[in-house]
């Protein structure tokens, strides 16, 4: 394919002087019928002995696979046991025993001859074994699946997956500069975008690097230098020009060795939006459990739908300012944590309302929850001490439906787990006889307004107004089209005076004092005075299909357990905790939904939580969820 163009080129030059710039953005390869992609530039070289020449090459690649070994324990059986620790590695397959090459450290060569034919058990070609000079140190190049030029050229392929559930905005592959760029690739013959993803053979954890090889979705709200914004509007995307630097979240995951595999769907400008017809610039993305026709919810839907949907997609950076990380947890069963107010700087990050805004993790696996929130939240205490006292808010009594039974269940081995019995707590009676004076003693009242108030009359003037004078700009005074849910809230805000914003948000600040001295109080031995548990998922007697018609968006008013975080400024966590089954409308069958509790501690006492979990997985009362059609996992419905 070269030569003919290179000759034309050349024979276009003898006859005029033309500029001409071709560039390679790499190639997608099918190895046992497993897409990768692979990219333009090397990993690294190395020389190869004679006998990799003659194997055979797709696209001028051979596969291989790189094994370093000590020489002293160098022997056929350690590359078989090394090469079948490989097979639980979801981006090697066997296709990379084409040739093994060997990097040794120690001194003298293994004791095998540097061009062997090798047949591992289980694989049934053998591979050319490549013994390559010492390097110094075994870990000069990592371990793991390669594709190699015969001039000696390492690639590290990416494994390409279907985004079939339309989690992702943009799949990005990085750049050794440590920009990021679209993924040039993807898969033959499948419909939806595809998403690269690396070897896990590669990375190891250290103190330094925490997370290495943690594959990462990133909502479309951050900034990820080299790569435009959404912030799911298409104007947005189009008018502004590539972030130059990553958000300080973002950095701070990228430098603890996290993979950035690409930018997720959020609902407009993180508004509330509802499957299908509020989605209007971009489409929802799908919740795979049940029917796989439920609510994503939002505005963290993306990570929500990836991380229920992806096994290869380890956890997603979303954001919560009213529920935007809690709402996708708790419908696609996962773990997600709405933070303390202010644990991490938000620039880089499109705002919502600055004194509610967060940022948060949805994920399926406790373990890398917590390991991420140590590099997020720079300094968090982590205690192990846990409170006696334990308040329930809007739980069942009565195990009236399984949903119940399941919450209730777990409320009892919660409450033995602590040595506690637990206490209802009825926020707006609470609130009638301790409130501060001279505020309406009905919470409802009191709070009704501040939330809508709150983020319309912040995202007008942060994000809105900017936006429509640089459209208009270059548009010759043009308005850019805006989803009808933004459009509402901001109507909103137009329609009230100024001063409302100083209420609002003298109003928060009288709600998080009272919280912090009625029900959640920082504690010297447990961090806080009390856990309060909620539960707004309640599984099977709640599903939510996206395939209804309903009115136009509205006002988010009113007071409900899920203000209590965000006005209070506390931790609050999703988690799942099982499933519940109910009656599917569209596939008439019966299917499961997840059923999640949320956990609120005191300010700051992220940690606290964050050890309760795994305390509560090792006595087996909190599990590790699956990707799938259920928490359990199985194969999502309607799978493309
Ligand atoms: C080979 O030796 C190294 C250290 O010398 C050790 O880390 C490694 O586990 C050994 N490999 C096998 C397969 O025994
Ligand atoms: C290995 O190399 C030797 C000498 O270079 C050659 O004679 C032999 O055929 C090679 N074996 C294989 C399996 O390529
Ligand atoms: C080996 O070949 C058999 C029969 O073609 C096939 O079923 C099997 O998957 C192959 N194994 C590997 C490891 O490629
Ligand atoms: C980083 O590298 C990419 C690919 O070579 C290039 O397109 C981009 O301009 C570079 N960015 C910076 C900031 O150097
Ligand atoms: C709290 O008490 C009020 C008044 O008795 C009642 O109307 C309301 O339903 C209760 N709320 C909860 C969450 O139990
Ligand atoms: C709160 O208490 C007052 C009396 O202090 C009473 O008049 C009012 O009805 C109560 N409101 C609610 C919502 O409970
Ligand atoms: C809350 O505000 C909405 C919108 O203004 C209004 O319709 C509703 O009656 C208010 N509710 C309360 C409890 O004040
Ligand atoms: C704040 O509280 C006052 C006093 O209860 C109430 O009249 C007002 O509507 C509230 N405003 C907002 C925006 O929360
Ligand atoms: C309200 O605040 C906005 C943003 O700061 C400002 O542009 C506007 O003029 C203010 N309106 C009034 C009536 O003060
Ligand atoms: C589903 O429908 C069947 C048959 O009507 C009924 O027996 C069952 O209770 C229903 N299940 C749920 C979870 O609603
Ligand atoms: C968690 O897994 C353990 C072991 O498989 C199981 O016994 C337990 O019931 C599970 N707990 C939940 C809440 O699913």
């Amino acid at each position: 394919m070269a030569y003919p163009l290179v000759f034309a080129i050349s024979l276009f030059s003898i006859i005029n002087i033309v500029a001409s710039s071709l560039i390679s953005t790499g190639q997608t390869l099918l190895l046992n019928d497993i897409p990768y992609y692979v990219p333009a530039t090397p990993y690294s070289t190395v020389s190869f002995v004679t006998s990799l020449k003659a194997l055979g090459t797709a696209g001028g690649l051979v596969p291989v696979t790189f094994v370093s070994v000590s020489a002293s324990n160098a022997s056929l059986s350690t590359l078989e046991n090394v090469i079948n620790g490989y097979r639980t590695d979801d981006v090697w397959n066997d296709g990379f025993l084409e040739a093994i090459l060997v990097q040794y450290s120690g001194g003298t060569a293994p004791p095998f001859p540097s061009n062997m034919s090798f047949t591992l058990p289980g694989a049934n070609e053998s591979s050319v074994v490549c013994v390559l000079p010492s390097n110094g140190s075994p870990s000069a190049i990592p371990p793991g699946p390669y594709f190699a030029s015969r001039g000696g050229s390492l690639y590290q392929p990416l494994r390409l997956y279907s985004d079939f559930q339309g989690a992702f905005t943009q799949p990005l592959i990085a750049h050794s500069n440590g920009t990021y760029a679209a993924l040039p690739a993807n898969i033959a013959g499948i419909q939806s975008p595809a998403v690269g993803v690396p070897s896990r053979l590669y990375y190891t954890a250290t103190p330094a690097k925490p997370l290495a090889g943690i594959r990462l979705g990133v909502k479309d709200i951050y900034d990820v230098a080299g790569v435009k914004t959404s912030d799911g509007n298409r104007a947005w995307y189009g008018l502004f020009p590539p972030a130059s630097v990553n958000a300080v979240a973002v950095q701070r995951l990228i430098d603890a060795g996290a993979i950035i595999v690409g930018k997720m769907k959020t609902s407009q400008f993180a508004n509330g939006e509802t499957a299908t017809a509020d989605w209007v610039d971009y489409h929802s993305p799908f919740n795979p459990r049940g029917d796989g026709y439920q609510d994503p919810s939002s505005s963290s839907s993306g990570p929500g739908a990836g991380e229920g949907s992806y096994p290869w997609l380890d956890i997603s950076l979303g954001s919560d300012t009213g529920g935007s990380i809690r709402g996708p947890s708790q419908v696609q069963g996962v773990f997600g944590n709405r933070p303390s107010h202010g644990l991490v700087p938000l620039t880089g990050v499109m705002p919502l309302a600055p004194q509610l805004d967060t940022a948060g993790f949805l994920t399926r696996d406790p373990a890398i929850w917590s390991a991420a929130a140590k590099v997020l939240y720079a300094d968090l205490p982590f205690y192990n001490q846990y409170p006696k006292t334990l308040y329930t808010v809007s739980f069942p009594t009565t195990a009236d439906d399984e949903a119940d039974s399941i919450l209730l269940n777990f409320l009892s081995k919660l409450e033995t787990f602590l040595g506690t019995t637990s206490t209802p707590l009825n926020v707006s009676t609470l609130w009638n006889t301790t409130h501060p004076a001279g505020v309406s003693p009905n919470i409802n009242t009191f709070l009704n307004l501040t939330y809508p108030v709150l983020i319309s009359k912040e995202q007008t003037m942060l994000v809105r107004d900017p936006f429509y004078a640089a459209y208009g700009a270059i548009h010759d005074g043009r308005r850019p089209f805006v989803d009808p849910a933004p459009l509402i809230r901001w109507a909103f805000g137009d329609s009230l005076p100024n001063s409302t914003l100083t209420e609002a948000i003298n109003n928060k600040t009288l709600f998080q004092n009272w919280w912090s001295s009625q029900v959640q109080s920082t504690d010297p031995a447990t961090c806080s005075s009390s856990l309060v548990l909620y539960s707004a998922s309640s599984g099977g007697v709640a599903p939510f299909y996206r395939n209804q018609y309903l009115g136009p968006p509205q006002v988010p008013s009113g007071f409900g357990t899920s203000r209590i975080s965000p006005f209070a400024e506390i931790p609050d966590f999703v988690l799942p905790i099982g499933q519940a089954a109910y009656n599917s409308t569209v596939t008439l069958h019966a299917e499961f939904l997840p059923v999640t509790v949320d956990v609120m501690a005191a300010k700051g006492c992220d940690g606290l939580i964050f050890n309760l979990v795994r305390d509560l997985q090792a006595a087996g009362i909190v599990n590790e969820t699956l990707a799938g059609q259920t928490v359990a996992g199985g194969e999502i419905l309607l799978r493309l």
